[in-house]
């Protein structure tokens, strides 16, 4: 049988940084996202008794690298002792946007692939703790992208309890998310490498001790709605999250030169009382810059003005993975 499955990349607004256990991908702290409208992974699965091995083909993009192939049949791998098959599989995905930038898109690659590959095989895809569990151990922010909306990766403390889950629904807040992406590269050090040296800063440990009670007041800002405090929590954490990857041995700088004169210029917005937008990073070049729709098409001007911004991409909350009707092949 054959199925697809859509899925949407995810902003962090508490970052994600550091793992408990490499293996299970079980993090260090909580971590809370929002799904974005107009980033997404599309991914048709098929398994058959006929295939002699997975094929797996990524439409519209350049070279793919062999570790990407390998991650997703190390998954196809898990799937299949989780399911109880040994089918081989083929699998055909497209991003509609460049990869490894600093938008998620093993997020929605692996979210896609887990709800694709079960369905495929006849399995229950209704169980969003369990797919959420499952795409976890692709990669940690895949998981944050199987509930709607805005949504909180609880820690917890094995497989069994790390899971996200859905805190305000996608029509809870219409903020948006203006994406500017600088680099259609891919980036030279993965997030997966920045996680294990995390420990390595010596600002981890005030990192670790300080986000709870930032995940506390985040929430509490999004249910009231305030958008100055819960802004200025997000910004916070996105710059602490980049000071410790700077302050790791080796030293990780994710950043490019446009990423500084992005931040400079949301920075300068906000200060001349013109636009309130507030910027996150995550491990790439990409400036994701927070703002209520009031204020999207200011900042948006001025991003594209700025050299070096390739692309500008505004999105809203979105709708986690689903299936979807059109396949791929
Ligand atoms: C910087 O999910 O890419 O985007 O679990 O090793 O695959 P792995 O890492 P990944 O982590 C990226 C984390 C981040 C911050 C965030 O989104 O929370």
């Amino acid at each position: 049988m054959k199925a697809t499955a859509i899925a949407p990349a995810n902003i962090a607004f508490i970052k994600y940084w550091g793992k408990a256990d490499p293996v299970t991908r079980v993090p260090q702290n909580n971590s809370i996202s929002m799904n974005l409208s107009e980033l997404h992974t599309t991914t048709t699965v098929e398994f058959d008794a006929s295939f002699t091995e997975d094929s797996i083909t990524f439409l519209d993009e350049g070279v793919v690298k062999k570790a990407e192939i390998l991650k997703i049949t190390n998954a196809l791998d898990r799937i299949r002792v989780y399911s109880g098959v040994t089918l081989h599989a083929k699998v055909v995905t497209r991003n509609n946007f460049p990869k490894a930038t600093g938008i998620a898109s093993s997020a929605s690659g692996f979210a896609a692939l887990i709800v694709a590959s079960l369905a495929a095989l006849g399995k229950d895809t209704s169980n969003k703790n369990e797919l959420s569990r499952l795409a976890r151990l692709f990669s940690g922010t895949a998981c944050r992208s199987i509930p709607d909306g805005f949504v909180e990766w609880e820690q917890g403390h094995n497989h069994e309890s790390s899971y996200a889950v859905q805190i305000f629904p996608p029509d809870w807040w219409d903020i948006r998310d203006v994406v500017a992406i600088v680099t259609e590269e891919m980036k030279a050090v993965g997030s997966t490498e920045g996680h294990a040296i995390a420990d390595t800063s010596l600002l981890y440990k005030a990192r670790l001790s300080s986000v709870d009670a930032k995940i506390h007041a985040i929430k509490d800002a999004m249910q009231r709605k305030d958008f100055s405090v819960f802004g200025r929590i997000l910004e916070e954490d996105s710059f602490n999250m980049h000071a410790v990857a700077l302050t790791s041995s080796t030293p990780l700088v994710y950043w490019e030169p446009q990423t500084i004169t992005i931040i400079k210029a949301v920075f300068a917005l906000r200060a001349a009382g013109k636009a309130q937008g507030y910027v996150t990073i995550d491990a790439g070049p990409t400036v994701h810059v927070i703002c209520e729709s009031k204020d999207e098409e200011n900042i948006v001007r001025v991003l594209q003005k700025i050299s070096g911004v390739l692309r500008v991409v505004e999105n809203k909350p979105a709708r986690g993975a689903r299936l979807w009707a059109e396949h791929l092949f």
